[in-house]
């Protein structure tokens, strides 16, 4: 672990965070898998968080701007709920605007802040820092370099008194439910002090046509966004991925809960992949499944919650019942 110590902005890079990176060997792993799969987590090289960021803003995609709305909403009433002045954690870099609504209301009510955002990527943290640390005479900034787990960890002895952790975006959806239980498990057992809490974005079950479009939007930025997954293999692999002979899918599995995004071989082909001594074949119409995005359904989030640790405190939505930001206490 190194730390590295600006006037306001303390950055802790953990050793982890490469060791977790293992690109080549999920790729390997996932495309020798029958049906084949690409973890979702390898979307986001910097073509991938550029295409995301377009994405946030795309009318088609409700997500972004309805949690937003409930956020410049209701953050002065989130605020105002803590008696004591709190420290704010994102898991996330703390690039986006929702953070600063947060800030901006904690700031109002508390002389200072410290912020400590946990992301894996090193350069968004310091560009979110900046930006930040411009705006705000008042903040501080604790970056940590590292998966959220481990992030968390490294904090849980570097903040006194009380802590709001922030988890926005429906990220959650994006972990399997076996997986985010767990997870969130360690968020509540990392929030160990009476008045802390987690704010938490998620969002909820909908019309088919609507999900479906928010993740297959008319410009093809989404689909654009899946496919980098393979323009990311050439580059990094070595592979030959013919990009036009794949194309992006997005289905709404309402059983499950869950939009699904693929990539569907449009012909019989094979690809090469010289850095993995891999050659890999396709049958026309075969789907590689990339992400599943989760949504929820409103009277479930109590329980669900429950199951983590938590305890459901208060809930905020639009007037659509769109999206569900979730302020949660950590059951003893
Ligand atoms: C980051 N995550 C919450 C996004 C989602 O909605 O599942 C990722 C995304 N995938 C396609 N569009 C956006």
């Amino acid at each position: 672990m190194t730390t590295r110590d600006t006037n306001r902005f303390t950055l802790i890079e953990t050793e982890v965070q490469f060791a977790l990176d293992n690109f080549a060997s999920d790729v390997s792993q996932g495309l020798l898998a029958m049906p084949k799969t690409l973890p979702c987590r390898h979307f986001y090289n910097q073509r991938g968080s550029e295409l995301f960021e377009t994405i946030c803003q795309l009318p088609e995609y409700y997500l972004t701007r309805t949690e937003t709305e409930i956020i410049t909403a209701h953050a002065t009433e989130i605020a105002s709920l803590f008696d004591e002045p709190v420290s704010l954690i994102e898991l996330g870099s703390g690039s986006a605007i929702k953070t600063q609504l947060i800030i901006e209301a904690l700031l109002a009510h508390q002389p200072n802040l410290l912020f400590a955002p946990i992301d894996i990527s090193q350069s968004a943290l310091e560009e979110s820092a900046l930006e930040l640390l411009a705006t705000y005479k008042n903040l501080e900034v604790l970056g940590v370099a590292a998966p959220y787990e481990v992030g968390l960890a490294h904090l849980q002895h570097k903040i006194s008194g009380p802590r709001l952790a922030l988890w926005l975006g429906s990220s959650v959806g994006n972990f399997q439910p076996e997986e985010a239980i767990p997870f969130l498990r360690e968020v509540a057992n990392s929030l160990s002090g009476e008045a802390d809490r987690l704010l938490i974005g998620m969002d909820l079950h909908k019309d088919r046509q609507v999900l479906e479009r928010a993740y297959d939007d008319a410009q093809g930025v989404t689909a654009a966004f899946n496919l980098n997954l393979l323009d990311r293999i050439n580059r990094e692999l070595g592979g030959n991925f013919d990009m036009s002979g794949f194309a992006h899918r997005a289905l709404y599995d309402e059983d499950r809960g869950r939009i699904e995004m693929h990539l569907l071989s449009l012909s019989a082909q094979t690809v090469n992949i010289d850095n993995l001594q891999l050659d890999i074949a396709f049958v026309a119409g075969e789907h590689t499944h990339t992400e599943n995005s989760h949504k929820y359904r409103i009277e479930n989030i109590p329980g669900l919650l429950e199951a983590a640790g938590f305890e459901l405190e208060k809930q905020f939505t639009d007037q659509l019942q769109r999206f569900s930001l979730n302020l949660a206490r950590p059951l003893r």
